[in-house]
Formats: structure tokens, C-alpha cells, sequence
């Protein structure tokens, strides 16, 4: 009989059992549940709920279980519907009556919102150490090219020149904004949720803080309706993983554009890239595309979670258990691919020189033109016009704007004189934003050095 079978007169049809059962994906969730049942069953004990003598044999009982199910030596049952009822199951056919004991003041509506908690707690513990190892491997790649110079876009036209650290170090600080959040919303799931029962709480004196305590949580719940049906930290860890895949994504975009033969910015190691079935030469960016198209499936996810939770009355309804697929899929898809990015821009080659070709081609120095005219006096709008004046004059020639005679860009403007070519070579384009924020080395290198401390406070 079903644990929960009293009232009923007539077995389960075969297919409620298999449409019913969660057992399939929520087994992951097994020590989450029986480190919150030991929590719970001490508490009954010092409560004085329970006997001290049952709440030790149901303690060493669960923790010979968990030993057990990781060892794969017990067999978990559809028939026992969810990894709640099949570890009271065992407890039940190892101590009898005794077991029978453990669910008192409990329900497992509060249950698997614990479980639940825990697993979040855990796994942004997990997603964080990645990130904090990527960010690692982007600090040094920042560090190691604070003078490689490379054309910065808008529009993916060339815009200005920036440093390939620059750029790192945008992503640096995506990903510390990944950090932050994931902390946040580790607070927020920081809160227990046993003793809100099935929706209403429970007559017995629980210890609600003795449990949190043990089970390493800030607080408890503070309203038992939102305590079991509240799902609002495992909606908010999936945004923060989607958001997480997106950064990478966007990196991925550049990485699959750079490697490209048009681009030649980056080469990807051949342990990051794979081959054709057909045509010999191609060696193709896959990783990279790969992690670009998982994106979308955290973001399937995310919206999954979001639709399922919209429309459904207080308290617990059975819809909340299809949580788990989505928030697990997320979960697995984001730690598969924060390892794999981490490993494919630690191995890849960057290619300077093209990145400075690349800066040179483009009059991406337009601005600075303009801006050195500024600085003689003549207004920015009239500047911006003699400027695109020049360019149009360099384009017909094939040329560069630091490739034109003094004499050529006298006759654009009488202000232009021969220091002009310092103040429009590359290096001084990148040295002279050195504002907060900006691409000159001294400027990456003190934003590299806040990010840093910001990112220790997660290890
Ligand atoms: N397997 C269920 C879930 O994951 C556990 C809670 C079941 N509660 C209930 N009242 N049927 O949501």
C-alpha cells in the first residue's frame, strides 16, 4: 500500500503511477532530503515530539541510508512515487514503527521546498567557484595583453581602437555582476521552510530555528502558504544562469567571428575545434557554437519555470513539481559549459599583429583627429565635418589617415600641423583614454585591480 493509500479503495492506475511519479529526476535530490529528515528528527527529539531513543535510531538509520544510496546498494521505485516517500519507505521497512515516526509536523509540501532550498544553496556555491575560475583565466589574459592593440566596434563596423585587455575586461566585469547576483539570490534562498506543513503550519511545538540552524540557513520562513509555494529563488538562479550563458554567448559570437579567415583575430586550439566530415581543410569553432545554441535551452528553462508557476492558486498544486527538470537542466547545461569556455580561451592563440592590422585599417584613429583639431581650437561639429572630409579623401586613395601627406591634410584644415601623426598613431588613440573606465593600460589595469578584489570575496 501506498504510504499515503488509507483512504482509498482501488489501486492507482499503472499509467497515474509512472505520470505521477518524480522519482525519474528528484532521486538527485536524496542527500538534501535525508540531511533535512536528520535535522528534523533530532529537532522532534530535543522537542520531546518524539522519543530521544526514536529520534537516534531514525538519525543513524538515515544516515546508513544515504550511505547506502550512494553506494548504489538500494533500488529507488517509481511505485514509491518521489525521493521523500522512498527514503521514508526504506526508513519504514528497516526500523517498522519507529520510522513511521519521522513525519510528524512535516509535510512533504514543506519537504521538497527544503530539499529544494538546499540544492539551490549548493549548486550557486558550485556555479560561483567556476565563475570565479574563469574570471582567473580572463585576469591573466587581460594582464598578458593591456598593449595588444585591436579595433573596438559598434555596429560590428570599426569604431576606435581598444586593447584586446579592454575587452577582456568587459567580460571580467559581466562576470562579476554574475557573481553579485548569484550571491543575492543565494540570500534570499537562505531561508527554511520547514514547519509551514502542508499550508497551514502544525499544532506541534517544532523548533524551526534549531532546525535552520543545523541545517546552515540565516532564517526561517515567515509565512507558511508562501513558505511551501514559493519558488520565486529557483525562477531567480535561472535568470541568473541565463544571464551567465549569455555573456558567454556573446564572447562565443566574437570568438566564432575572430577565428573566422575574414577576421584571423584569435586561432582556437585544435583541442577546441573539430573537424569536417567532408571537406578536408575546415577546422570549425564547435565549442563555441555549441555553448551559443545551449543559451537557448537555459532560457527554455527560465520561461518554463516562469509559465508554470503563473497561474496557480495558493498553496502547493502538483504543477510545482515540474520545477525540477527545468531547474536541473539549467544547472547541468550551465556547469557543462562554464568549464568548457574556460578551457577553449585559456588554449587559444591571439594573433597581435592581425589585431593591429585590423586597428590600422578602418580609420578607427577618426575620432582622435577630430579630437586633435579640438584641442586647436576649432569646435567639435566642424572638426567631425573636415574629418569625414579627410576620410573620404584617404578612402579614394587607399590610404590610412596617418598614411596622408601634411600637405594632403592641410588643404582639409590650415589647424593640422606635423605633431598630428603622434596624436593619431594607435598607441596614442588607446594612451590617451585613461579616464576611468577606459583602454589605456594604466586605466584596464586599475579596473582589473577593483574587479580582482571584488571577485576574492567569492572564493
Ligand atoms: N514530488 C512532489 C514535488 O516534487 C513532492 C511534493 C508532493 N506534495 C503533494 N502534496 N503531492 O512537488
Amino acid at each position: 500500500m501506498k504510504l499515503w493509500g488509507g483512504r482509498f479503495e482501488k489501486a492507482t492506475d499503472k499509467r497515474v503511477d509512472d505520470f505521477n511519479s518524480s522519482i525519474r529526476f528528484d532521486s538527485r535530490l536524496y542527500r538534501q532530503d535525508i540531511t533535512g529528515s536528520i535535522a528534523h528528527a533530532r529537532m522532534l527529539g530535543e522537542q520531546n515530539i518524539i522519543s530521544k531513543e526514536d529520534s537516534l535510531l531514525i538519525i543513524k538509520t538515515l544516515g546508513e541510508i544515504l550511505d547506502d544510496i550512494e553506494n548504489g546498494k538500494v533500488a529507488l521505485e517509481i511505485d514509491a512515487e518521489d525521493i521523500h516517500m522512498n527514503v521514508e519507505k526504506i526508513l519504514i521497512e528497516r526500523i517498522g514503527d519507529v520510522g513511521k515516526r519521522l513525519h510528524t509536523g512535516r509535510s512533504r509540501n514543506d519537504q521538497v521546498a527544503l530539499d529544494l532550498r538546499m540544492y539551490v544553496k549548493d549548486e550557486i556555491k558550485n556555479v560561483s567557484k567556476m565563475i570565479v575560475e574563469l574570471e582567473d583565466t580572463l585576469i591573466a589574459l587581460a594582464k598578458e595583453h593591456t598593449k595588444t592593440i585591436m579595433p573596438g566596434y559598434t555596429h560590428l563596423q570599426k569604431a576606435q581602437p581598444i586593447t584586446f585587455a579592454h575587452h577582456c575586461s568587459a567580460y571580467i566585469n559581466m562576470l562579476l555582476r554574475d557573481l553579485e547576483r548569484l550571491d543575492e539570490t543565494y540570500s534570499r534562498t537562505n531561508m527554511m521552510p520547514l514547519g509551514s506543513g502542508a499550508l497551514a503550519g502544525t499544532t506541534h511545538p517544532l523548533n524551526r530555528e534549531a532546525v535552520a540552524e543545523e541545517l546552515g540557513f540565516d532564517s526561517v520562513t515567515l509565512n507558511s502558504l508562501d513558505g511551501v509555494s514559493d519558488r520565486d529563488f529557483a525562477i531567480e538562479f535561472i535568470f541568473d544562469l541565463s544571464l551567465i550563458m549569455m555573456h558567454l554567448s556573446r564572447f562565443c559570437e566574437e570568438l566564432i567571428l575572430w577565428s573566422s579567415n575574414e577576421f584571423r583575430f584569435v586561432t582556437m586550439d585544435d583541442a577546441f575545434s573539430t573537424g569536417s566530415s567532408i571537406m578536408p581543410q575546415k577546422k570549425n569553432p564547435d565549442v563555441a557554437e555549441l555553448i551559443r545554441g545551449k543559451t537557448g535551452r537555459v532560457y527554455g528553462s527560465l520561461t518554463a519555470l516562469l509559465t508554470v508557476m503563473k497561474g496557480i492558486p495558493l498553496a502547493y498544486n502538483k504543477d510545482m513539481q515540474e520545477d525540477k527538470e527545468s531547474l536541473f537542466d539549467a544547472v547541468d547545461t550551465v556547469k557543462l559549459c562554464v568549464p568548457v569556455f574556460n578551457g577553449m580561451i585559456k588554449t587559444m592563440k591571439v594573433n597581435k599583429d592581425v589585431m593591429l592590422q585590423g586597428a590600422k585599417g578602418g580609420f578607427a584613429n577618426a575620432t582622435d583627429v577630430a579630437d586633435y583639431l579640438v584641442k586647436k581650437g576649432v569646435p567639435f561639429r566642424e572638426a567631425h565635418a573636415i574629418v569625414g572630409h579627410m576620410v573620404l579623401l584617404a578612402e579614394k586613395k587607399g590610404a590610412a589617415l596617418d598614411e596622408l601627406s601634411l600637405d594632403e591634410m592641410k588643404e582639409c584644415s590650415e589647424f593640422i600641423e606635423d605633431d598630428i601623426y603622434d596624436a593619431i598613431s594607435m598607441t596614442a588613440c588607446v594612451e590617451g583614454r585613461k579616464l576611468t573606465g577606459g583602454p589605456a593600460e594604466s586605466a584596464v589595469l586599475k579596473s582589473l585591480a577593483v574587479a580582482e578584489e571584488k571577485i576574492n570575496k567569492y572564493r
